[in-house]
């Protein structure tokens, strides 16, 4: 973990574009937006996050790596609803070995006294080495990362989900699953992805579509309703990453050339009106017919939760690998865990 002084404060911060916040970021112990990683370190993760459940599989793998982080804290403090990314983050600490305490309900906090976010959060790092926050205000977690860093008790924050903005450690999974799908069949480098929903408000997307600029050849195809679709600043910073993108209405005309189908929900908690709810998705729903059409080896993936846009009916189809991927953020979390602490090492003295 680095020790830093003099970082910038928030204003400063928040002029910078998102590539100068991540190279910003990549030098503090804080994992906040996609735009801080590498390739590099993303491979380094998902091969850790690999060893880490094979090394789960036996007791006494299970048992060594308790034994890893059994000497840290880890606060949960979701100001949000959630449940994967919750409960594998809390699973990610159990396998670890940090215990665990949680705010999941702002209004369980003394913040309801009148306590403002920020002291709220400085009292919480008095107790923990960690913390994993989730937040309805976009660039919070940053905010509050900036202000540890700026203090003597430097505690990594990592974003759980931020607003409508990013989502880094839903990426991270999602990569590991694109990783582990397409371990037989040459990586992710030259494939296609195609996303599809409410992209103009998914945050798992804008942090998904960042980190598969870091690939090959990757080419994204969003797929949408005009009302939903992806915003014009994740199409300019992809320009710049000179990534080959496509921007459609059209779902089914996709589906025989695509290796990957990212299906998101409707997010109508953005909505002021309900306004959103009356868009047409029907063309962009999957079901068997579907499937039918797309090459054998192409996955459909989904953050979860979901809506109508997966049909129940190809839940079981080993295409379907959202359930999968679900897992694999509990792998990918812990990796993420022992790297913040600087601990991988014991995973690779395990090996020996
Ligand atoms: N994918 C995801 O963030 O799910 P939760 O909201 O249930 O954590």
């Amino acid at each position: 973990m680095s020790k830093n002084s003099n970082i910038l404060n928030w204003e400063s911060y928040n002029d910078l574009s998102l590539v100068e916040k991540g190279n910003l970021i990549s030098h503090l112990p804080h994992t906040l937006i996609s735009q801080q990683f590498k390739r590099t370190q993303i491979n380094e993760l998902c091969r850790l996050a690999s060893k880490i459940r094979f090394i789960c599989k036996t007791k006494e793998g299970a048992y060594y790596l308790k034994s890893i982080l059994c000497d840290k804290r880890a606060m949960l403090y979701f100001a949000q609803p959630s449940s994967r990314t919750y409960l594998s983050f809390n699973a990610a600490c159990q396998i670890l070995g940090l215990d665990t305490m949680d705010v999941r309900d702002s209004k369980t906090s003394s913040e309801i006294k009148g306590e403002s976010p920020e002291d709220t959060v400085r009292t919480f790092s008095s107790y923990v080495d960690l913390i994993i926050m989730r937040h309805p205000e976009g660039g919070f977690a940053e905010k509050i990362a900036l202000m540890l860093s700026n203090t003597n008790r430097e505690i990594p924050v990592i974003n759980a989900g931020s607003g409508a903005d990013q989502h880094p450690t839903q990426a991270l999974l999602d990569i590991y699953t694109l990783e582990r799908s397409f371990e037989c069949n040459k990586g992710i480098d030259n494939k296609i992805i195609l996303f599809s929903g409410d992209l103009k408000r998914g945050r798992t997307v804008r942090s998904l579509a960042w980190l598969l600029t870091l690939y090959d050849n990757v080419k994204i195809i969003f797929s949408a309703p005009q009302e939903l679709q992806i915003k014009s600043d994740i199409l300019e910073m992809l320009d710049k990453a000179q990534l080959n993108y496509v921007v459609s209405e059209n779902f089914s005309e996709h589906l025989s050339e695509v290796d990957a189908i990212y299906m998101t929900r409707l997010q109508d908690e953005w909505d002021s009106d309900n306004d959103t709810n009356e868009i047409d998705r029907k063309k962009f729903q999957i079901d068997s017919s579907h499937l039918k059409k797309m090459k054998k080896d192409a996955i459909i993936m989904h953050p979860l939760p979901r809506r109508e846009e997966i049909s129940t009916s190809i839940d079981n189809s080993p295409q379907a690998m959202y359930w999968r991927q679900m897992r694999n953020g509990m792998w990918i979390r812990a990796a993420l865990i022992l790297k913040t602490f600087d601990r991988e090492n014991k995973i690779y003295d395990w090996e020996k």
